[in-house]
């Protein structure tokens, strides 16, 4: 029997899921560190850099395989995955981390985080109106994709509540 965590998740799907963010992290952060070694005049140290963040990439692929299985997506659900992201993104998580670096007088992060809300808010709508002309091919998969596409509707309501609160 699978390992139940207090988030329903099984342990394997949590630690994929730690373990996809560890190696995106490692991706980005190697690329920053080489810009920082160009910059420095380290040509050779950017290079050492960039070369292994090419690796974390695909070390990341390899845990979203098992998370997002081929076998399970389509571009539609893709884009709902990154709309309900995005979405989190603009309307819980920066606002919240906004407010408390507020709190600390960290100026900064609250200007930081008011570009990243409106950049997550564009990228959400960006994404949003790429399903609704897509959905519209997926409209000739109707039987088959009934279910999916009462899934995608779903997000796409909910998308417009939080976009458009009454
Ligand atoms: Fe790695
Ligand atoms: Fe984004």
């Amino acid at each position: 029997m699978a390992n139940q965590q207090s988030t329903g998740k099984s342990i394997t799907i949590e630690n994929l899921e730690s373990a996809f963010a560890g190696e995106s992290m490692a991706h980005i952060k190697y690329r920053y560190f080489a810009k920082l070694a160009r910059e420095a005049g380290a040509e050779d140290v950017a290079k050492a850099f960039e070369a292994t963040a090419e690796q974390e990439v695909m070390h990341a692929f390899g845990h979203l395989d098992l998370l997002y299985p081929k076998t399970q997506m389509t571009p539609a659900k893709a884009l709902a995955i990154a709309i309900e992201g995005e979405t989190y993104e603009y309307t819980e998580m920066y606002p919240k981390f906004r407010h408390l670096a507020v709190e600390e007088g960290n100026h900064a992060a609250v200007a930081e985080y008011d570009e990243q809300i409106a950049e997550s808010k564009e990228h959400a709508a960006n994404f949003k109106r790429t399903l609704e002309i897509a959905a519209k091919r997926f409209g000739a998969l109707a039987k088959v994709e009934e279910r999916h596409a009462n899934h995608y509707r779903d997000v796409l309501q909910a998308l417009n509540a939080a976009l458009n609160p009454a």
